[in-house]
């Protein structure tokens, strides 16, 4: 049994851990990009955290960094709690609910105010493709207000590139999102490169990742608009 699934003995909490196949895969790859983006003690907030699988098997070897969970969906919340009661590393955050096209990610005032201009580094694996595209606006408008200036928006998934041919298997997986839900579907690198420049993000690095992904890295280079503010 992997280390990060003993039980944790003092805890009496039933075992409601889901595991995500894809997670499992690629939880190795991103580690091996993100470990490098974080200081060693920060602030990392992963936006969709899924069933909890990243934030339980990359999250504690980036300790003392805190990792704060969130998801959009109350069906996950079980798992991830469980993700976290399991792995018993105390950098790990329970989940917020967070919407990412709602205003301020739906978080409340004070988790807002916490998060304003405060975090290292924000996480986004696999929902790009998986959600509307006002999802993928929301997070960039958010990621610009959250993050420190020199922060980062670190995103993992499938894209479309200009001038490099497409995957025949993410065309198909292409084609599969958009009949389960006509609002899904893979992105094209440079519409969303172009969102996030207009949320002075930029884009720093692109890495091609296993499977037909690839890591994108975006770095906030300028002062967010409430630190502008305050300086007028
Ligand atoms: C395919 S899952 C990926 C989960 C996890 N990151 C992983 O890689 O296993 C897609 C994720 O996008 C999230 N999502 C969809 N719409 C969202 C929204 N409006 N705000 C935040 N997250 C959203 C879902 O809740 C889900 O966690």
């Amino acid at each position: 049994m992997p280390a990060n699934k003993t039980p944790n003995i003092l805890s009496q909490q039933r075992d409601e851990r889901r595991f995500s196949p894809s997670a499992e895969r690629n939880r190795v790859h991103i580690y091996d990009v993100i470990k490098d983006l974080v200081p060693a003690e920060g602030l990392l907030f992963e936006v969709a955290s899924g069933t909890g699988d990243h934030a339980s098997w990359i999250g504690p070897q980036l300790a003392p960094l805190i990792w704060q969970t969130s998801e959009y969906s109350p069906e996950m919340f079980p798992s991830i709690n469980s993700h976290i009661s399991y792995t018993n590393s105390g950098n790990l955050r329970s989940p917020h609910h967070v919407d990412v096209t709602q205003k301020g990610w739906n978080l409340n005032e004070d988790k807002q105010q916490e998060f304003d201009n405060n975090i290292d580094l924000i996480t986004c694996v696999n929902m790009v493709h998986i959600s509307p595209w006002t999802a993928t606006l929301g997070l960039m408008s958010g990621a610009a207000d959250f993050l420190k200036k020199n922060g980062v928006l670190y995103l993992y998934g499938p894209f479309i590139q200009n001038q490099i041919e497409t995957a025949f298997s993410n065309i198909q997986f292409d084609i599969s999102l958009r009949q389960r839900n006509s609002a899904w579907g893979i992105r094209k690198l440079e519409d969303v490169q172009q969102i996030a420049k207009n949320n002075d993000l930029t884009l720093e690095k692109v890495i091609p990742m296993p499977a037909n992904n690839l890591s994108l890295i975006f770095r906030k280079t300028s002062l967010s608009k409430t630190q502008t503010s305050s300086l007028a």
